[in-house]
């Protein structure tokens, strides 16, 4: 009896020196909980759509925190737009140990890192950038939007203007494409898809211009602005694949002098809060929201059903753009 007692102290002070379950202290009261870690890798802390979806993610785990039970210990790293420096953050979660990631690849051209994070078996939701033709595993699953719907709705607004835009007269919609990073199919499908709606709907248009802006503000005003006083009263309309670059096309429009709805037309994607105001007070002709909060939900509550040992069948979780113009923005203003 007294052996047996021996080894059952040793056993358990074995336990506890290495962390039986990684139990901790609950925030309050006397109970212990888990913890379960979490790896999440954003592509960019410098951008402002991955920052709210970021922002919505801990917000989500610190809410389930508060709630007690299950403590969820969450690492948001910042890949800088730089794929090696993710490469390394990602296989330091894996190397950790860490129980489920959330990845926002830089790099969707190549599916090494994914292919990695399969290896790896550590349930991982993939975010907002998507590698084509991908073929998940059965821990991982992926979250997005279908970037084809938001170019539609872009090109739809446009439509849906006097003249469909053709402020001149002339016959044809003249206007300028701001992309996003072209490695992107968010970027590819915006810039197909909002001129697609309207040659399909039987407008004529001039593309006078196209460039990539980065889905950055400063890069998107200084393109607008140079190509304002190279084209002046020709561009009719600017295209902006996302709202961060069509804050910086409002600086560039205003500082030229013109304005929007009057003497040009201007639309982005994401409807984050700036363009939600702009839209609403007229200084942008419309936008599509980009759910944030509704990706992360489904990111983070796939991430928990996998981490409790069930499959997701639906691979590849599209959630719904919706068109945002002055006749509903009043409902997407936070
Ligand atoms: C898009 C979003 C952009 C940018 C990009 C990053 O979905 O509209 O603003 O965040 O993702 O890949």
């Amino acid at each position: 009896m007294k052996k047996l007692l021996s080894i059952l102290l040793a056993v358990l002070m074995v336990f506890a020196l290495f962390g039986c379950g990684k139990k901790e202290e609950a925030p309050e009261g006397g109970e212990t909980a888990d913890t379960v870690k979490i790896g999440v890798a954003i592509y960019q802390f410098d951008d402002n759509f991955m920052t709210l979806y970021r922002n919505d993610i801990q917000k989500y785990f610190d809410d389930l925190n508060a709630k007690g039970g299950t403590q969820y210990e969450v690492v948001i790293v910042d890949g800088a737009n730089d794929a090696a420096t993710q490469t390394e953050q990602v296989n330091t979660f894996i190397s950790q140990g860490v129980d489920g990631m959330i990845v926002n690849l830089v790099q969707t051209s190549s599916d090494a890192l994914a292919k990695a994070v399969e290896d790896s078996g550590i349930p991982t939701v993939f975010i907002n950038r998507e590698i084509a033709d991908y073929a998940y595993g059965d821990k991982t699953c992926y979250v997005g939007a279908d970037a084809r719907d938001s170019g539609t709705y872009q090109g739809q607004i446009i439509f849906d203007q006097p003249d469909h835009c053709d402020l001149n007269g002339d016959g044809v919609v003249s206007y300028i494409m701001i992309m996003g990073d072209p490695e992107n199919s968010d970027a590819q499908f915006r810039t197909e898809y909002s001129i697609k709606y309207l040659t399909d709907n039987g407008v004529t248009v001039n593309k006078l211009f196209e460039q990539t802006g980065n889905w950055a503000q400063a890069q998107g005003q200084e393109l607008v602005a140079t190509e304002l006083s190279k084209e002046g009263d020709d561009i009719e309309v600017v295209f902006c694949n996302n709202d961060g670059m069509a804050m910086g096309a409002l600086e560039a429009i205003k500082a030229a002098g013109r304005k929007v709805g009057e003497d040009i037309y201007l639309v982005g994607v994401d409807a984050i809060p700036e363009a939600c105001d702009a839209v609403k007070n007229g200084d942008m002709t419309g936008t599509v929201l980009n759910d944030d909060l509704g990706q992360a939900t489904a990111a983070c509550e796939s991430l928990l059903k996998m981490l409790g040992g069930e499959v997701i069948t639906n691979k590849v979780n599209y959630v719904p753009y919706v068109m945002v113009t002055k006749d509903n923005v009043d409902q997407y203003i936070k």
